[in-house]
């Protein structure tokens, strides 16, 4: 049986983990200034996942005027595929939902994986953005997600791609 996963608000004191597992997972990491950014706003819901006393995982979503904003979601290599990315998106709406709450997100299309886990909490294609992302001009699929849909990611994820980078979205 896997450790249990404690899902709490990611802290100041965490970057330097963060940071770290930032550099293993992205071609173009964020910087510390932008995770700083993130966790000064108060209307934001930052969360670490903690297992053994160790950062695996991590989400950044900000509120911009009425729409929730997923920035960042990313789990440590070696902690894959055990549902942390899930845990840490329905904490997300367990916390950020409410009647008519809103979500959007931007995905590399290359990034079928992360794609698969957005489906699968209710997150629709909606569009792309043509080379937003710097390191290959890659085009960003745009992806929304209403209240009323799944909040357990348990409705038949399947699909392609995932990840941002133009502008610091990137979820
Ligand atoms: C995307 C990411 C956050 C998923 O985290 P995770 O903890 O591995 O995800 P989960 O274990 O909760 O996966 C839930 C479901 O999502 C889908 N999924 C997740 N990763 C997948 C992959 N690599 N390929 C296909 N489906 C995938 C599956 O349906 C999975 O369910 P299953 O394991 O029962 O098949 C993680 O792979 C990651 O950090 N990737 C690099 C960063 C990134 O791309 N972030 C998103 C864009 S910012």
């Amino acid at each position: 049986m896997s450790p249990p996963l404690d899902i709490r608000r990611l802290s100041y004191a965490d970057l330097p983990q963060v940071i770290a597992i930032e550099r293993r997972v992205f071609p173009t990491p964020w910087s510390l200034a932008m995770f700083v950014l993130e966790l000064s706003k108060p209307s934001g819901i930052c969360l670490a996942a903690v297992r053994e006393g160790r950062l695996v995982g991590y989400l950044v979503c900000s509120r911009y005027d009425t729409v929730w904003h997923l920035m960042n979601v990313a789990v440590d290599l070696d902690a894959r595929r055990e549902g942390i990315g899930s845990t840490l998106i329905s904490e997300l709406f367990r916390r950020g939902d409410g009647p008519g709450e809103r979500y959007t997100l931007e995905v590399r299309m290359s990034n079928g994986g992360a794609i698969s886990l957005y489906e699968g909490f209710g997150f629709r294609g909606a569009g792309h953005r043509r080379g937003y992302y710097h390191d290959n001009r890659e085009d960003a699929l745009i992806m929304w997600r209403s209240a009323a849909g799944p909040v357990d990611g348990s409705n038949g994820a399947s699909g392609s791609a995932g990840r941002a980078g133009s502008s610091s979205a990137r979820a």
